[in-house]
């Protein structure tokens, strides 16, 4: 399960998750400014299922890093506070988004915040990329 391939499918499982949902999220928001793409009932089903399922795995990345991500206490600052925004604005944007969907009644501006959550949480991961594709790049030729 913590091989250094296992790691690297992982990673890279996460990464395209994370490219469909944040694709599938600005479309859906595009809506609000008058700009339609058809069908929205399909984008929305693949952004969830995309979505929950980047959680899913994002919980198992953090499971195969744990460890390493605790002995960064003192190294690597930056990426260590850039994944904690990762961590804490995952979790809001997880459950804004399972609100919106579970909610028997329409919460004014949650999908306008939970957009906005989703971007900085976007954001955030991209910074995270930039010391993880390099790390995942060494992990896939490790034999
Ligand atoms: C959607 C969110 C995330 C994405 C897309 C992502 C992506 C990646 C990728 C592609 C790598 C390279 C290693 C590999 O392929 O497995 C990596 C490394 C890493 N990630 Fe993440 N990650 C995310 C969230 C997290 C979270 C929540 C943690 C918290 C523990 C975390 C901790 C780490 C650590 C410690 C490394 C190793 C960096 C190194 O080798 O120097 N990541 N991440
Ligand atoms: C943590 C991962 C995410 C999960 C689990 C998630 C989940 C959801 C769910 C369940 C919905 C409601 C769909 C419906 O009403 O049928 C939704 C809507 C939406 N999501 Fe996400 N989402 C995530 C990330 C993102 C990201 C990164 C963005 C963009 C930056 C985004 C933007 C949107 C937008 C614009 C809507 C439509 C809101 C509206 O109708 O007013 N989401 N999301």
């Amino acid at each position: 399960m913590t091989t250094p391939k296992s790691k690297a499918n992982v990673g890279m499982t996460l990464i395209i998750l994370f490219v469909i949902t944040l694709a599938t999220g600005i479309i859906l928001h595009l809506k609000k400014h008058d700009i339609l793409i058809e069908p929205p009932p399909v984008i929305k089903m693949v952004h969830w299922i995309a979505g929950f399922l980047m959680v899913g795995v994002a919980c198992l990345h953090s499971i195969q890093f744990k460890r390493m991500f605790s002995a960064m206490k003192t190294k690597f600052r930056w990426f260590r506070i850039d994944t904690w925004v990762v961590i804490v604005f995952v979790a809001i944007t997880f459950i804004t988004g399972l609100v919106k969907l579970l909610s028997p009644v329409k919460i004014p501006n949650l999908g306008l915040h939970h957009y906005w959550f989703g971007i900085i949480m976007s954001v955030a991961v991209i910074v995270h990329l930039f010391r993880g594709i390099p790390s995942w790049n060494r992990l896939r030729k490790i034999k």
